[in-house]
């Protein structure tokens, strides 16, 4: 089978439906929505009724989006599966000109592939295959099976957008380095003092690759595991004993001070321990990171455990799939400058970080990208409480199981 196109399938399933068969007006069939005059199947010289309407019967019960067009690429029938799957937009699909330019040039046994985009109502990528069938007495209809390729379409967008803002945020800090090269060449060749400056300059460009690097290595292991759901049991205790140590080093002489706060006894739940260590790391050095804003002021981080259900968190829900099971949640909160309301639903996109502020500088905006990849992987939540001048809260919840 390797190799067969579905519309070879339905061609096959026509020929015989069609074989020996003489003509017969296909009568009281729904026909396709069209506005266009010239696609309406009454007006269309029906070729072999009878083959037409025994094949029509039998691609009728194929469960796949099938058309019949007549040799001058008009509507004869749409099945059911087109007609659930495109309804009117099928005219439209017709009317392409990629689908038009394709059936001028279909000759008898021929068959055609198109991809093409239909913008109205709503951006949809339609793969139309055509194949070109004889019905006897020197008729032919052309049988058409369109598939919707949107999510690839769109997955497609995605990988490619991906590449360029990698590229983009990795040549930013190349090409500060390269200047910087030339320079100690060039007019800093004999100035020591000047020499020390850049190397530093240097270094903190190299370091932002290099961490640009491990990010983009990180989150694409975790994308990697995303449909393996975790095997593991979570222990929230050793969790947070963990996070506490891993902490530590971020927090020494710093103006941030971290509180935890757990209720006792909490269950274990399904999950990955690395990867919810990980959450709550970058949590916490968000908050670090941001919590002072631009000066060096005193924050204050909490880290909370309980056993909730996720009905009992409040903010902005960034990527639900939790229902009204009963959970643990993390929430980290700092007094921070906050982040205004229009950034919370953007704040998990890859690359995202908010303009005007330290993160623009500093950060790669892939932290909370792993983070919500990472809670999708256990079928749990993430909401984000913000108010701006007070402090945010980002909630974590994890489901327990059953
Ligand atoms: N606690 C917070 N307070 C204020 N703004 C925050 C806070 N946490 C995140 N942000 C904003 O959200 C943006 C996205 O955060 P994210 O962790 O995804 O990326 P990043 O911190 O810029 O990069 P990385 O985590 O890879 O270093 C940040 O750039 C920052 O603008
Ligand atoms: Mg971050």
């Amino acid at each position: 089978m390797a190799g067969l196109w579905p519309e070879d399938v339905v061609a096959g399933m026509a020929l015989l439906a069609a074989g020996g068969m003489g003509w017969r007006m296909v009568a009281g069939r729904r026909r396709a929505a069209t506005e266009d005059p010239g696609s309406d199947p009454a007006r269309a010289a029906p070729p072999s009724a009878d083959a037409l309407s025994r094949m029509i019967e039998v691609l009728d019960l194929v469960p796949a989006a099938i058309l019949v067009l007549d040799a001058g690429g008009r509507i004869l029938h749409a099945g059911p599966g087109a007609w659930e799957l495109f309804g009117d937009s099928l005219g439209a699909i017709v009317r392409h000109p990629a689908a038009q330019s394709a059936l001028l040039r279909l000759h008898e046994g021929d068959r055609a592939e198109v991809d093409m985009v239909l913008d109205v109502p709503v951006r949809r990528a339609v793969r139309a295959q055509f194949r070109r069938v004889d019905i006897g007495r020197g008729e032919s209809v052309v049988l058409a099976t369109l598939l919707d390729v949107s999510e690839q379409d769109a997955v497609e967008r995605m990988r490619t957008d991906f590449v360029a803002y990698a590229s983009h945020e990795l040549r930013t800090p190349l090409a500060a380095l390269t200047g910087f090269i030339e320079t100690l060449r060039g007019p800093a060749a004999d100035d020591p003092p000047a020499q020390q400056r850049f190397l530093g300059v240097m270094a903190g460009q190299a370091a932002r690759m290099q961490r640009l690097l491990d990010r983009l290595l990180m989150l694409s292991r975790v994308q990697m595991s995303e449909h393996r759901k975790p095997r593991g049991q979570v222990n929230p205790a050793a969790v947070i004993a963990r996070v506490r140590d891993e902490t530590a080093p971020l927090l020494d002489g710093g103006p941030a001070t971290l509180h935890i706060d757990m209720a006792d006894d909490l269950p274990s739940f399904p999950g990955d321990s690395d990867q919810v260590v990980q959450v709550l790391l970058n949590l916490i050095e968000n908050a670090i990171k941001y919590g002072s804003g631009e000066s060096d002021r005193a924050v204050r981080i909490g880290l909370r455990v309980r056993q909730a259900a996720p009905s009992a968190m409040v903010g902005v829900d960034v990527g639900a799939t939790g229902g009204a099971r009963n959970g643990i949640a993390f929430a980290v909160t700092d007094n921070g400058p906050g982040i205004e309301a229009r950034h919370l639903p953007r704040l998990t996109e890859r690359f995202y970080r908010v303009e005007g502020t330290a993160a623009r500088r500093t950060g790669t905006g892939l932290g909370l990208a792993i983070v919500k990849h990472i809670i999708d992987r256990h079928d749990g939540r993430l909401t984000i409480d913000s108010v701006v001048g007070r402090g945010t809260a980002f909630t974590v919840w994890f489901p327990l199981a059953g």
